[in-house]
């Protein structure tokens, strides 16, 4: 198989607790043909959609050691169609800049993009997850997603909740979660405009939400393939912090998926398929969904430690039976061990 990782630079990456040079590193050791690139190396050429890519050398010893595979991999670099690869795999860093959701469409019909590229499209903010229909609200924590601030000013003053949650529409990471608390009335009108307001007249949504109870004790990430989970871990706020980012300080702990957990996952996971969400991670609060990160979901080197398995593992199954299985389409010609398993 044919696959390009469009990502984050390779050289900032930290390889003991990166996610994508493990799926980098499975797609080598089993042989494929594997180009890594970059965002910013995208590139129209008389109305073909190239980019400056690393091809890792075939016929090198591949290291099992995944320090030094990064360490010693050899590339050759050069242009590459993107419509010549059989599986492009975003893994940039968010926010994404969707001028790249453009290049991408230019080749969707050509190559399995994950994810889809209207997927990514629809659902790289919080929109997604606010927006999903759950008149019950059994999956969805109560959210209000606005920039008025009279309105979002009179949706705190009216909750029976003491607190609430705060945070921008297009935020990772944890950055800028914060609690509201009511008796803190007369600073809540200065924090919405300071959320909101940008200069020169802009202005930004805010996502105005419910505090699920529970948060203190972490939150849950499950990674979902093809709409299934298939590895989930528990993080916990660091102390005097509400948010479980790992990056805002949260510590990882194993974690086995509850009854209603698995609901939550065969709901959502059906939702995201017909998305053409194929890989995400859900952070879910006491059975409530928070997020859906679809764009580059990290966490594979935690879980992979904390249950000993090897998640890339079958992540990239799941792209070579895919692939196989476009072949067929095709017409071309599939060897027969893809139809065993
Ligand atoms: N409604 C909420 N109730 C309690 N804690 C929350 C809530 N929303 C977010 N948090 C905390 O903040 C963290 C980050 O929020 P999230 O919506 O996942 O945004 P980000 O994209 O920054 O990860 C969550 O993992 C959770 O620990
Ligand atoms: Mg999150």
């Amino acid at each position: 198989m044919k696959i390009c990782f469009i990502m984050y630079p390779w050289e900032g990456i930290k390889a003991k607790q990166d996610s994508t040079i493990r799926l980098v590193h499975e797609c080598a050791r089993r042989g494929h043909d594997v180009a890594i690139t970059t965002p910013q190396n995208l590139t129209i050429r008389d109305s073909i959609t190239l980019s400056d890519c690393r091809t890792i050398i075939t016929h090198q010893k591949i290291s099992k050691s995944i320090t030094k595979f990064y360490q010693s991999v050899k590339f050759e670099n050069g242009m590459r169609e993107l419509k010549g690869f059989d599986v492009i795999f975003m893994r940039d860093n968010p926010p994404l800049d969707p001028f790249v959701l453009n290049f991408l469409d230019s080749v969707k019909d050509e190559a399995f993009i994950v994810n889809a590229v209207n997927g990514l499209r629809e659902a790289n903010n919080k929109i997604y997850t606010a927006a999903y229909y759950d008149p019950e609200k059994e999956i969805i924590p109560i959210t209000h997603v606005s920039k008025n601030i009279d309105y979002l000013l009179r949706i705190i003053q009216q909750s029976d909740q003491d607190k609430m949650i705060m945070k921008p529409l297009d935020g990772y990471g944890g950055r800028g979660v914060i609690v509201i608390e009511k008796s803190a009335k007369d600073n809540i009108r200065s924090l919405l405009e300071f959320y909101i307001n940008k200069s020169k007249g802009e202005s930004n949504y805010v996502i105005l939400q419910e505090y699920v109870e529970g948060a203190e004790n972490g939150d849950v990430r499950v990674l979902m393939l093809n709409g299934k989970p298939i590895g989930a871990l528990r993080r916990k706020p660091a102390k005097g912090d509400i948010r479980s980012n790992i990056s805002a300080g949260g510590s990882v702990e194993q974690y086995k998926l509850t009854k209603k957990d698995r609901v939550l996952c065969d709901t959502i996971g059906k939702k995201l398929v017909k998305d053409g969400i194929y890989f995400a991670g859900l952070d879910i609060i006491s059975g409530k969904l928070i997020e859906i990160n679809v764009l580059s979901p990290g966490t594979i080197v935690d879980i992979n430690k904390l249950n000993n398995v090897k998640l890339q593992v079958d992540i990239i199954d799941f792209l070579e039976k895919v692939v196989a299985e476009n072949e067929i389409k095709k017409g071309n010609f599939i060897s027969k061990d893809i139809y065993e398993n």
